[in-house]
């Protein structure tokens, strides 16, 4: 366990458990068939079932915490940054969803909060903030994301940078068509039906 590449494997397993799926499914609603079909959180809420969409986000943030303090415990600091990169890829592109997993935003959140507090309360205030302003809650993961390693570069964590620029364009790679949306105006506003 001190070996920082076994946390590569352990941090995409941990990373690929799609819980939004997995607690909608224990409700009986397929989440593929809903909204955007995404397994995120986001797309949890588009059920009404609020209660289920806040664990989906606490749990997929919880899981990339997870996997950066258990290697930065086990194997130390650089561990942790190649356990966050590989929670967040498990996240997104997990084996058993054939690879085609959520979004990253949540998974982004918990690996920013391990990283650092401060980092993670940089990427929250974004987070909130932009998705309050605008209503989406894509632009406000996408401004997050690039608010990552923007806070890390400030706050002198170069290594947590890079990892941070590696998961930002695996995210805005991931929100390719709510991009397109959002271009065109046909986005899905945070609340509506
Ligand atoms: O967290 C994912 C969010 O940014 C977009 O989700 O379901 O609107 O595509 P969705």
């Amino acid at each position: 366990l001190t070996n920082p590449l076994i946390w590569a494997v352990i941090g995409y397993l941990l990373g690929s458990i799609p819980f939004g799926l997995l607690l909608a499914r224990g409700q009986g609603i397929d989440l593929r068939g809903v909204g955007s079909g995404n397994i995120g959180a986001t797309n949890v809420l588009r059920t009404g079932r609020k209660g289920i969409a806040l664990a989906t986000l606490l749990l997929d943030a919880g899981k990339g915490a997870a996997a950066v303090l258990l290697a930065q415990h086990f194997a130390g600091y650089e561990a942790a940054q190649i356990a966050g990169v590989a929670a967040f890829t498990g996240h997104c592109f997990p084996v058993w969803l054939k690879f085609n997993g959520g979004k990253g935003v949540s998974t982004l959140l918990g690996v920013a909060f391990a990283a650092a507090p401060l980092i993670g309360v940089c990427v929250a205030l974004v987070w909130l903030g932009a998705a309050a302003i605008t209503r989406y809650s894509s632009a406000g993961g996408l401004a997050a994301a690039v608010a990552a390693p923007v806070a890390g570069y400030f706050l002198g964590a170069p290594g947590w940078t890079i990892a941070f620029a590696v998961m930002a364009v695996l995210l805005w790679w991931r929100h390719a068509d709510n991009i397109k949306r959002l271009a065109n105006g046909t986005e899905s506003k945070i609340g509506a039906k």
